[in-house]
Protein backbone atom coordinates (compact mmCIF):
# COMPACT_ATOMS: atom_id res chain seq x y z
CA UNK A 1 0.00 0.00 0.00
CA UNK A 2 1.26 3.37 -0.96
CA UNK A 3 0.60 4.78 2.62
CA UNK A 4 -0.41 8.44 2.47
CA UNK A 5 2.40 10.71 3.37
CA UNK A 6 3.15 13.70 1.38
CA UNK A 7 0.05 13.17 0.05
CA UNK A 8 -2.32 16.14 -0.37
CA UNK A 9 -6.12 15.48 -0.11
CA UNK A 10 -8.75 18.28 -0.88
CA UNK A 11 -11.88 17.77 1.26
CA UNK A 12 -14.92 19.11 -0.06
CA UNK A 13 -17.73 18.73 3.12
CA UNK A 14 -21.45 19.15 2.13
CA UNK A 15 -24.15 19.58 4.40
CA UNK A 16 -25.23 16.56 5.98
CA UNK A 17 -25.35 15.35 9.33
CA UNK A 18 -22.75 12.44 8.75
CA UNK A 19 -20.38 15.56 8.14
CA UNK A 20 -19.48 15.28 11.97
CA UNK A 21 -17.37 12.44 10.62
CA UNK A 22 -15.95 14.00 8.36
CA UNK A 23 -14.01 15.75 11.29
CA UNK A 24 -12.49 11.99 12.35
CA UNK A 25 -11.84 11.82 8.63
CA UNK A 26 -9.56 14.59 8.67
CA UNK A 27 -7.64 13.44 11.54
CA UNK A 28 -6.62 10.05 10.34
CA UNK A 29 -5.76 11.78 7.44
CA UNK A 30 -3.48 13.94 8.88
CA UNK A 31 -1.73 10.70 11.31
CA UNK A 32 -1.29 9.17 7.87
CA UNK A 33 0.98 12.33 7.04
CA UNK A 34 -1.51 13.64 4.18
CA UNK A 35 -2.17 17.51 4.35
CA UNK A 36 -5.46 18.24 4.26
CA UNK A 37 -6.99 21.82 2.86
CA UNK A 38 -10.84 22.01 2.91
CA UNK A 39 -13.88 23.69 1.66
CA UNK A 40 -17.29 24.19 3.37
CA UNK A 41 -20.71 24.24 1.29
CA UNK A 42 -22.88 26.67 3.19
CA UNK A 43 -25.10 24.30 4.16
CA UNK A 44 -21.81 22.17 5.41
CA UNK A 45 -21.69 25.18 8.12
CA UNK A 46 -25.44 24.14 9.84
CA UNK A 47 -23.45 20.74 10.92
CA UNK A 48 -19.65 21.73 11.88
CA UNK A 49 -17.95 24.73 12.60
CA UNK A 50 -15.60 26.14 10.60
CA UNK A 51 -13.92 27.24 13.37
CA UNK A 52 -13.26 22.93 14.17
CA UNK A 53 -12.61 21.91 10.33
CA UNK A 54 -9.94 24.79 10.43
CA UNK A 55 -8.07 23.53 13.57
CA UNK A 56 -8.25 20.13 12.87
CA UNK A 57 -6.47 20.39 9.31
CA UNK A 58 -4.20 23.26 10.48
CA UNK A 59 -4.72 25.05 6.75
CA UNK A 60 -7.27 28.05 5.62
CA UNK A 61 -10.77 26.82 5.07
CA UNK A 62 -12.23 28.22 1.88
CA UNK A 63 -15.96 29.01 1.51
CA UNK A 64 -16.69 31.81 -0.79
CA UNK A 65 -16.34 31.81 -4.47
CA UNK A 66 -16.45 35.26 -4.79
CA UNK A 67 -13.91 36.15 -1.61
CA UNK A 68 -10.94 38.72 -3.01
CA UNK A 69 -8.76 38.43 -0.20
CA UNK A 70 -9.21 33.79 -0.94
CA UNK A 71 -8.82 34.78 -5.02
CA UNK A 72 -5.93 37.05 -4.52
CA UNK A 73 -4.02 34.19 -1.94
CA UNK A 74 -5.20 30.90 -3.86
CA UNK A 75 -7.98 31.40 -7.03
CA UNK A 76 -10.39 28.48 -7.17
CA UNK A 77 -9.01 27.37 -9.65
CA UNK A 78 -5.21 26.73 -8.46
CA UNK A 79 -7.48 25.58 -5.51
CA UNK A 80 -8.77 22.89 -7.51
CA UNK A 81 -5.48 21.55 -8.71
CA UNK A 82 -3.33 21.73 -6.54
CA UNK A 83 -4.31 18.62 -4.62
CA UNK A 84 -3.05 14.97 -5.57
CA UNK A 85 -6.95 13.98 -5.13
CA UNK A 86 -10.39 15.58 -4.14
CA UNK A 87 -12.39 13.92 -1.78
CA UNK A 88 -16.00 14.67 -1.17
CA UNK A 89 -17.43 13.74 2.27
CA UNK A 90 -20.33 13.93 2.94
CA UNK A 91 -21.25 13.70 -0.76
CA UNK A 92 -24.80 15.11 -0.27
CA UNK A 93 -27.49 14.31 -2.97
CA UNK A 94 -26.83 17.89 -4.03
CA UNK A 95 -23.58 17.69 -4.73
CA UNK A 96 -23.75 14.58 -6.42
CA UNK A 97 -26.31 16.23 -8.76
CA UNK A 98 -24.30 19.27 -9.15
CA UNK A 99 -21.14 17.68 -10.40
CA UNK A 100 -23.58 14.93 -12.92
CA UNK A 101 -24.73 17.64 -14.28
CA UNK A 102 -21.93 20.33 -14.31
CA UNK A 103 -23.76 22.78 -12.12
CA UNK A 104 -20.91 25.08 -10.46
CA UNK A 105 -22.70 27.69 -8.37
CA UNK A 106 -20.61 27.61 -5.32
CA UNK A 107 -17.04 27.13 -4.40
CA UNK A 108 -17.29 23.47 -3.80
CA UNK A 109 -19.23 22.84 -6.77
CA UNK A 110 -16.88 25.38 -9.05
CA UNK A 111 -14.14 23.12 -8.30
CA UNK A 112 -15.57 20.01 -8.69
CA UNK A 113 -15.72 20.88 -12.01
CA UNK A 114 -12.63 22.55 -12.46
CA UNK A 115 -10.49 19.69 -10.60
CA UNK A 116 -8.39 17.42 -13.44
CA UNK A 117 -7.68 15.43 -10.31
CA UNK A 118 -9.42 12.10 -9.32
CA UNK A 119 -12.41 12.27 -7.45
CA UNK A 120 -13.43 10.20 -4.85
CA UNK A 121 -17.19 10.57 -3.31
CA UNK A 122 -18.16 9.19 0.11
CA UNK A 123 -22.34 9.59 -0.51
CA UNK A 124 -24.61 10.20 2.94
CA UNK A 125 -28.19 10.75 2.85
CA UNK A 126 -31.45 9.49 3.61
CA UNK A 127 -32.26 6.10 1.92
CA UNK A 128 -34.99 7.16 0.04
CA UNK A 129 -32.54 9.95 -1.42
CA UNK A 130 -29.97 7.52 -2.02
CA UNK A 131 -32.52 5.02 -3.66
CA UNK A 132 -34.44 7.72 -5.82
CA UNK A 133 -33.92 6.98 -9.86
CA UNK A 134 -32.47 10.78 -10.05
CA UNK A 135 -29.80 10.00 -7.24
CA UNK A 136 -28.91 6.67 -8.90
CA UNK A 137 -29.01 8.43 -12.76
CA UNK A 138 -26.49 11.04 -11.60
CA UNK A 139 -24.65 8.32 -9.73
CA UNK A 140 -24.29 6.27 -12.70
CA UNK A 141 -23.26 9.03 -14.48
CA UNK A 142 -20.48 10.19 -12.42
CA UNK A 143 -19.21 6.67 -12.11
CA UNK A 144 -18.99 6.57 -16.17
CA UNK A 145 -17.14 9.86 -15.52
CA UNK A 146 -14.51 8.29 -13.56
CA UNK A 147 -15.41 9.50 -9.80
CA UNK A 148 -14.59 6.90 -7.38
CA UNK A 149 -17.26 6.24 -5.06
CA UNK A 150 -17.04 4.73 -1.25
CA UNK A 151 -20.45 3.46 0.46
CA UNK A 152 -22.46 4.38 1.27
CA UNK A 153 -23.53 2.18 4.56
CA UNK A 154 -26.49 0.34 4.99
CA UNK A 155 -27.57 0.76 8.49
CA UNK A 156 -29.67 3.01 10.97
CA UNK A 157 -29.81 6.51 9.90
CA UNK A 158 -30.10 9.64 12.13
CA UNK A 159 -33.50 10.13 10.15
CA UNK A 160 -34.45 7.03 12.20
CA UNK A 161 -35.06 4.91 8.86
CA UNK A 162 -32.74 1.69 8.54
CA UNK A 163 -31.09 1.13 5.06
CA UNK A 164 -28.29 2.32 2.42
CA UNK A 165 -27.27 5.50 2.82
CA UNK A 166 -25.13 6.35 5.52
CA UNK A 167 -21.42 7.51 5.00
CA UNK A 168 -18.37 5.16 4.85
CA UNK A 169 -16.74 5.24 7.93
CA UNK A 170 -13.51 7.27 8.30
CA UNK A 171 -11.24 4.20 8.49
CA UNK A 172 -13.09 2.96 5.52
CA UNK A 173 -12.94 6.36 3.16
CA UNK A 174 -9.06 6.22 4.06
CA UNK A 175 -8.44 3.13 2.99
CA UNK A 176 -10.93 3.59 0.04
CA UNK A 177 -8.29 6.89 -0.56
CA UNK A 178 -5.09 4.43 -0.58
CA UNK A 179 -6.94 2.26 -2.80
CA UNK A 180 -7.58 5.29 -4.60
CA UNK A 181 -3.78 6.17 -4.82
CA UNK A 182 -2.53 2.52 -5.23
CA UNK A 183 -4.99 2.35 -8.32
CA UNK A 184 -3.49 5.23 -9.85
CA UNK A 185 -1.83 3.61 -12.98
CA UNK A 186 -4.84 1.27 -13.20
CA UNK A 187 -8.17 3.15 -13.45
CA UNK A 188 -9.11 5.61 -15.76
CA UNK A 189 -8.56 9.60 -15.36
CA UNK A 190 -12.15 11.47 -15.65
CA UNK A 191 -13.42 11.66 -18.84
CA UNK A 192 -11.78 13.96 -21.54
CA UNK A 193 -8.49 13.39 -19.77
CA UNK A 194 -7.19 10.14 -20.64
CA UNK A 195 -8.61 7.15 -22.28
CA UNK A 196 -10.88 4.73 -20.44
CA UNK A 197 -9.34 1.69 -22.22
CA UNK A 198 -5.68 2.16 -20.33
CA UNK A 199 -6.46 0.40 -17.58
CA UNK A 200 -5.22 -2.83 -15.77
CA UNK A 201 -7.89 -5.08 -17.80
CA UNK A 202 -7.86 -2.89 -21.21
CA UNK A 203 -8.49 -4.84 -23.88
CA UNK A 204 -9.71 -7.84 -22.00
CA UNK A 205 -13.36 -9.09 -22.65
CA UNK A 206 -14.44 -10.20 -18.90
CA UNK A 207 -18.32 -12.39 -18.42
CA UNK A 208 -19.55 -12.03 -14.97
CA UNK A 209 -22.95 -13.62 -13.73
CA UNK A 210 -24.48 -11.42 -10.51
CA UNK A 211 -27.72 -11.48 -8.26
CA UNK A 212 -29.74 -14.33 -7.66
CA UNK A 213 -32.08 -16.50 -9.98
CA UNK A 214 -36.08 -16.96 -9.57
CA UNK A 215 -37.17 -20.06 -10.44
CA UNK A 216 -41.15 -20.40 -10.81
CA UNK A 217 -43.72 -23.07 -9.36
CA UNK A 218 -46.35 -21.11 -11.50
CA UNK A 219 -46.73 -17.79 -12.71
CA UNK A 220 -46.81 -16.04 -9.87
CA UNK A 221 -44.37 -17.63 -7.31
CA UNK A 222 -41.26 -18.34 -7.23
CA UNK A 223 -38.10 -19.96 -5.25
CA UNK A 224 -35.63 -17.00 -4.26
CA UNK A 225 -32.61 -16.43 -2.14
CA UNK A 226 -31.63 -13.16 -0.18
CA UNK A 227 -28.90 -12.10 -3.20
CA UNK A 228 -28.77 -8.29 -3.76
CA UNK A 229 -26.12 -8.69 -6.92
CA UNK A 230 -24.32 -5.77 -5.30
CA UNK A 231 -20.84 -7.78 -5.09
CA UNK A 232 -21.27 -8.92 -8.66
CA UNK A 233 -22.40 -5.58 -9.84
CA UNK A 234 -19.28 -3.47 -7.97
CA UNK A 235 -16.63 -6.18 -9.26
CA UNK A 236 -18.77 -5.37 -13.22
CA UNK A 237 -17.95 -1.97 -12.66
CA UNK A 238 -14.97 -1.92 -11.51
CA UNK A 239 -13.83 -3.90 -14.45
CA UNK A 240 -15.16 -1.43 -16.64
CA UNK A 241 -12.92 0.98 -14.50
CA UNK A 242 -10.22 -1.14 -15.21
CA UNK A 243 -10.52 -0.71 -19.22
CA UNK A 244 -12.34 -4.52 -19.28
CA UNK A 245 -15.09 -4.81 -22.07
CA UNK A 246 -17.52 -5.95 -19.90
CA UNK A 247 -20.72 -8.28 -20.24
CA UNK A 248 -22.82 -9.10 -16.67
CA UNK A 249 -25.27 -11.66 -17.04
CA UNK A 250 -27.98 -10.59 -14.15
CA UNK A 251 -30.48 -11.93 -12.42
CA UNK A 252 -33.39 -10.04 -10.99
CA UNK A 253 -32.23 -7.32 -8.65
CA UNK A 254 -32.91 -3.55 -8.26
CA UNK A 255 -29.60 -2.03 -8.69
CA UNK A 256 -29.39 0.13 -11.83
CA UNK A 257 -26.89 -1.41 -14.58
CA UNK A 258 -23.45 -0.40 -14.12
CA UNK A 259 -22.12 2.14 -16.58
CA UNK A 260 -20.47 1.15 -19.00
CA UNK A 261 -21.08 -2.51 -19.12
CA UNK A 262 -23.36 -4.69 -21.34
CA UNK A 263 -26.23 -6.29 -19.72
CA UNK A 264 -28.65 -9.30 -20.01
CA UNK A 265 -31.47 -9.94 -18.00
CA UNK A 266 -32.44 -13.40 -17.16
CA UNK A 267 -34.66 -14.75 -14.72
CA UNK A 268 -34.17 -18.21 -14.04
CA UNK A 269 -30.58 -20.59 -13.75
CA UNK A 270 -31.30 -21.75 -16.92
CA UNK A 271 -32.04 -18.49 -18.69
CA UNK A 272 -28.34 -17.57 -17.08
CA UNK A 273 -26.82 -20.51 -18.59
CA UNK A 274 -27.84 -19.97 -21.88
CA UNK A 275 -27.12 -15.86 -21.40
CA UNK A 276 -23.10 -17.27 -20.37
CA UNK A 277 -22.73 -19.51 -23.24
CA UNK A 278 -23.88 -16.77 -26.06
CA UNK A 279 -21.82 -14.28 -24.47
CA UNK A 280 -18.58 -16.71 -24.77
CA UNK A 281 -15.37 -16.47 -25.49
CA UNK A 282 -13.83 -14.27 -22.64
CA UNK A 283 -10.30 -13.77 -21.36
CA UNK A 284 -12.17 -14.27 -18.30
CA UNK A 285 -15.09 -15.67 -16.30
CA UNK A 286 -16.19 -14.29 -13.26
CA UNK A 287 -19.29 -16.45 -11.43
CA UNK A 288 -20.85 -14.13 -8.79
CA UNK A 289 -24.59 -14.77 -9.04
CA UNK A 290 -26.58 -17.12 -6.39
CA UNK A 291 -27.35 -19.56 -8.87
CA UNK A 292 -30.76 -21.19 -7.60
CA UNK A 293 -29.38 -24.67 -6.85
CA UNK A 294 -32.56 -26.90 -7.53
CA UNK A 295 -35.84 -25.66 -9.83
CA UNK A 296 -39.18 -27.08 -9.46
CA UNK A 297 -39.98 -29.99 -11.58
CA UNK A 298 -42.70 -29.32 -14.27
CA UNK A 299 -43.54 -25.63 -13.10
CA UNK A 300 -47.91 -25.03 -13.36
CA UNK A 301 -48.79 -23.35 -16.18
CA UNK A 302 -51.88 -21.87 -14.52
CA UNK A 303 -51.94 -20.15 -10.33
CA UNK A 304 -51.29 -22.95 -8.10
CA UNK A 305 -55.32 -23.26 -6.04
CA UNK A 306 -55.84 -24.44 -2.47
CA UNK A 307 -58.00 -27.54 -2.32
CA UNK A 308 -59.25 -29.93 -0.86
CA UNK A 309 -56.16 -32.31 -1.52
CA UNK A 310 -54.17 -30.22 0.93
CA UNK A 311 -50.79 -28.02 -0.02
CA UNK A 312 -48.94 -29.38 -3.15
CA UNK A 313 -46.03 -31.01 -2.57
CA UNK A 314 -43.06 -29.29 -4.73
CA UNK A 315 -40.31 -31.87 -6.29
CA UNK A 316 -37.29 -30.20 -7.29
CA UNK A 317 -34.84 -30.88 -9.85
CA UNK A 318 -30.78 -29.83 -9.86
CA UNK A 319 -30.07 -26.86 -11.99
CA UNK A 320 -27.47 -26.51 -14.43
CA UNK A 321 -24.11 -25.63 -12.36
CA UNK A 322 -23.10 -22.38 -14.80
CA UNK A 323 -19.87 -22.04 -13.16
CA UNK A 324 -18.71 -26.13 -13.55
CA UNK A 325 -19.89 -25.85 -16.88
CA UNK A 326 -17.36 -23.42 -18.41
CA UNK A 327 -14.53 -24.46 -16.05
CA UNK A 328 -14.82 -28.08 -17.68
CA UNK A 329 -15.26 -26.96 -21.20
CA UNK A 330 -13.27 -28.76 -23.32
CA UNK A 331 -12.79 -26.10 -26.13
CA UNK A 332 -12.83 -22.29 -25.37
CA UNK A 333 -12.29 -22.18 -22.13
CA UNK A 334 -11.56 -18.86 -20.35
CA UNK A 335 -8.11 -18.95 -20.04
CA UNK A 336 -8.87 -17.62 -16.01
CA UNK A 337 -11.91 -18.87 -14.30
CA UNK A 338 -13.16 -17.47 -11.12
CA UNK A 339 -16.28 -18.86 -8.27
CA UNK A 340 -17.52 -17.67 -5.25
CA UNK A 341 -18.58 -19.94 -2.45
CA UNK A 342 -21.37 -18.55 -0.09
CA UNK A 343 -21.30 -20.16 3.04
CA UNK A 344 -22.43 -20.63 6.43
CA UNK A 345 -20.25 -22.61 8.07
CA UNK A 346 -16.67 -24.10 7.54
CA UNK A 347 -16.26 -21.25 4.71
CA UNK A 348 -12.33 -22.47 3.86
CA UNK A 349 -12.90 -26.09 3.96
CA UNK A 350 -15.97 -26.23 1.78
CA UNK A 351 -14.02 -23.31 -0.95
CA UNK A 352 -11.50 -25.90 -1.10
CA UNK A 353 -13.64 -28.49 -2.13
CA UNK A 354 -15.79 -26.40 -4.59
CA UNK A 355 -12.83 -25.56 -6.10
CA UNK A 356 -11.85 -28.88 -6.60
CA UNK A 357 -15.63 -30.19 -7.82
CA UNK A 358 -15.76 -27.37 -10.18
CA UNK A 359 -12.18 -27.10 -11.90
CA UNK A 360 -12.40 -23.14 -11.11
CA UNK A 361 -8.61 -21.25 -10.89
CA UNK A 362 -9.78 -18.87 -8.20
CA UNK A 363 -12.41 -19.42 -5.59
CA UNK A 364 -13.60 -16.02 -3.82
CA UNK A 365 -15.11 -17.40 -0.14
CA UNK A 366 -17.28 -15.28 1.78
CA UNK A 367 -19.48 -15.75 4.85
CA UNK A 368 -23.32 -15.39 4.35
CA UNK A 369 -24.72 -16.47 7.58
CA UNK A 370 -27.26 -14.52 8.56
CA UNK A 371 -25.18 -12.57 11.74
CA UNK A 372 -22.42 -11.60 8.92
CA UNK A 373 -24.94 -9.35 7.25
CA UNK A 374 -23.03 -10.20 3.69
CA UNK A 375 -26.00 -11.39 2.00
CA UNK A 376 -27.72 -8.01 0.75
CA UNK A 377 -25.35 -5.60 3.08
CA UNK A 378 -23.01 -3.63 1.40
CA UNK A 379 -19.78 -4.70 3.36
CA UNK A 380 -17.84 -7.76 2.38
CA UNK A 381 -14.78 -10.40 4.31
CA UNK A 382 -13.55 -12.51 1.50
CA UNK A 383 -10.92 -15.78 1.52
CA UNK A 384 -9.01 -16.35 -1.81
CA UNK A 385 -8.86 -19.52 -2.31
CA UNK A 386 -6.60 -21.52 -5.18
CA UNK A 387 -4.53 -24.46 -5.26
CA UNK A 388 -1.55 -22.17 -3.63
CA UNK A 389 -3.29 -21.47 -0.58
CA UNK A 390 -5.41 -19.27 0.80
CA UNK A 391 -5.36 -15.43 1.14
CA UNK A 392 -7.89 -13.64 3.57
CA UNK A 393 -8.66 -9.76 3.27
CA UNK A 394 -10.32 -7.62 6.29
CA UNK A 395 -13.90 -6.58 5.74
CA UNK A 396 -14.26 -3.98 3.62
CA UNK A 397 -16.62 -2.31 1.52
CA UNK A 398 -18.23 -4.37 -1.25
CA UNK A 399 -16.86 -1.88 -3.75
CA UNK A 400 -13.47 -2.07 -2.43
CA UNK A 401 -13.51 -5.99 -2.31
CA UNK A 402 -14.41 -5.69 -6.26
CA UNK A 403 -11.70 -3.49 -7.17
CA UNK A 404 -9.18 -4.90 -5.01
CA UNK A 405 -10.40 -8.36 -7.03
CA UNK A 406 -9.95 -6.73 -10.16
CA UNK A 407 -6.27 -5.60 -9.53
CA UNK A 408 -5.38 -8.92 -8.41
CA UNK A 409 -7.42 -10.97 -10.92
CA UNK A 410 -5.20 -8.61 -13.44
CA UNK A 411 -2.15 -9.52 -11.88
CA UNK A 412 -3.32 -13.38 -12.65
CA UNK A 413 -4.28 -13.00 -16.62
CA UNK A 414 -1.90 -13.76 -19.36
CA UNK A 415 -1.64 -10.34 -21.29
CA UNK A 416 -2.69 -10.36 -24.61
CA UNK A 417 -5.86 -9.73 -26.78
CA UNK A 418 -9.20 -11.81 -26.12
CA UNK A 419 -8.91 -15.32 -27.66
CA UNK A 420 -11.99 -15.41 -30.09
N1 LIG B 1 -22.85 -21.72 -9.40
C1 LIG B 1 -23.22 -21.82 -10.73
N2 LIG B 1 -24.32 -22.57 -11.06
C2 LIG B 1 -25.02 -23.23 -10.12
C3 LIG B 1 -24.64 -23.14 -8.75
C4 LIG B 1 -23.55 -22.37 -8.43
O1 LIG B 1 -22.58 -21.20 -11.59
N3 LIG B 1 -26.06 -23.95 -10.49
C5 LIG B 1 -21.64 -20.95 -9.07
C6 LIG B 1 -21.89 -19.70 -8.25
O2 LIG B 1 -22.08 -18.58 -9.12
C7 LIG B 1 -20.62 -19.58 -7.45
C8 LIG B 1 -20.21 -21.03 -7.22
O3 LIG B 1 -20.86 -21.77 -8.25
O4 LIG B 1 -19.58 -18.99 -8.19
C9 LIG B 1 -20.56 -21.61 -5.89
O5 LIG B 1 -21.89 -21.36 -5.58
P1 LIG B 1 -22.48 -21.84 -4.19
O6 LIG B 1 -23.94 -21.51 -4.16
O7 LIG B 1 -21.60 -21.36 -3.07
O8 LIG B 1 -22.23 -23.40 -4.27
P2 LIG B 1 -23.10 -24.60 -4.75
O9 LIG B 1 -22.63 -25.00 -6.10
O10 LIG B 1 -24.52 -24.23 -4.63
O11 LIG B 1 -22.68 -25.72 -3.71
P3 LIG B 1 -23.28 -26.01 -2.25
O12 LIG B 1 -24.72 -26.27 -2.45
O13 LIG B 1 -22.52 -27.21 -1.84
O14 LIG B 1 -22.97 -24.82 -1.40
Amino acid sequence: MAGLSGKRILLVIGGGIAAYKTLDLIRRLRERGASVRAVMTRAAEQFVTPLSVASLTGEKLHQELFSLTDESEMGHIELSRAADLVVIAPATADLLAKLANGLANDLASTILLATDKKVLAAPAMNLRMWLHPATQRNVAQLRADGVLFTGPDDGAMACGEFGPGRMSEPLAIVAAIEQAFDAETSLPLPAGLGGAKTGALAGKRVLITSGPTHEPLDPVRYIANRSSGKQGHAIARAAAQAGAEVILVSGPVTLPDPAGVAVTHVETAREMQQAVEAALPADIFIAAAAVADWRVEGEAREKIKKGAKGPPMLALVENPDILAGVSKMPKGRPPLVVGFAAETEKVIDHAKAKLARKGCDLIVANDVSPASGVMGGARNAVHLVTLQGVESWPEMDKDEVARRLVAHIATLTPTGKTSS
